[in-house]
């Protein structure tokens, strides 16, 4: 998978990629990132990204011309199967979506700042539009590293065990189950009996009901679709 970041703040969104799993998935070449900054796309002497409202109103909007010829840049040299524009008014992220995006081929996100976009931008170069969440960020670029994040750990391969990502949250609509490990009992805080009985149909029939009695308390909106 390749995903092509479209920023005006690209070093805030290196780090996320220099460590831990996502470093891992890019150093086996499962996953390509490169990261483009619209100043580079601009034509005036000041490197303008942004301007003043039509219409008036507070805050700056990002013009469509550097965001245009970014993406056309990168269209002229290969197929994209989604543009992305991270934007607190988009649909909500979840598991489902990061499911279906992990599957792509070629992808562009673009990270929003000040007010957001031009409208043209949406209506005729954007193919999907994604928040994180009902809350306002800076700017989309650390909404677009939790969106990789969600997306890269479920290509195959990245995960060094391929049923861990099976076995997260939400993958079948239910939150997870409690888990323990070493020692058994801490300061009198004893991991439940049944987890050393060995009996593995037990133990699983155990975790399903502490799931669906997780998502039922925290999550009931889950089990209704
Ligand atoms: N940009 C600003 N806020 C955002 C959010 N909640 N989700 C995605 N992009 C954003």
């Amino acid at each position: 998978m390749r995903i092509d970041i479209i920023t005006v703040l690209p070093e805030l969104l290196k780090s996320p990629f220099e460590a831990s799993i996502l470093k891992r998935a890019i150093d086996a070449g499962l996953v390509e990132i490169h990261f483009h900054n619209l100043r580079d796309y601009t034509s005036d002497n000041y490197k303008s990204i942004d301007d003043t409202q039509f219409g008036g109103g507070a805050g700056m909007v990002m013009m469509v011309e550097p965001i245009h010829k970014c993406i056309e840049k990168l269209k002229s040299q290969r197929n994209y199967d989604d543009v992305i524009y991270m934007t607190p008014d988009g649909e909500t992220l979840n598991q489902g979506m990061a499911n279906h995006i992990s599957i792509k081929e070629n992808i562009i996100i673009l990270c929003g700042h000040y007010k957001g976009v031009d409208q043209r931008v949406r209506d005729y170069l954007i193919t999907r539009e994604i928040s994180i969440g009902d809350f306002v960020l800076s700017g989309g670029e650390l909404a677009a590293a939790v969106l990789c994040d969600a997306v890269i750990r479920l290509i195959p391969g990245v995960l060094g065990n391929e049923t861990s990502a099976l076995t997260d949250s939400f993958q079948d609509n239910l939150l997870a189950p409690p888990i323990y490990t070493k020692p058994r009992d801490y300061n009198g805080w004893k991991v439940p009996e049944l987890l050393f009985s060995g009996n593995l149909p037990k133990i699983e029939e155990w975790r399903e009901a502490q799931a669906y009695e997780r998502t039922k308390v925290r999550r009931p909106d889950l089990l209704e679709d």
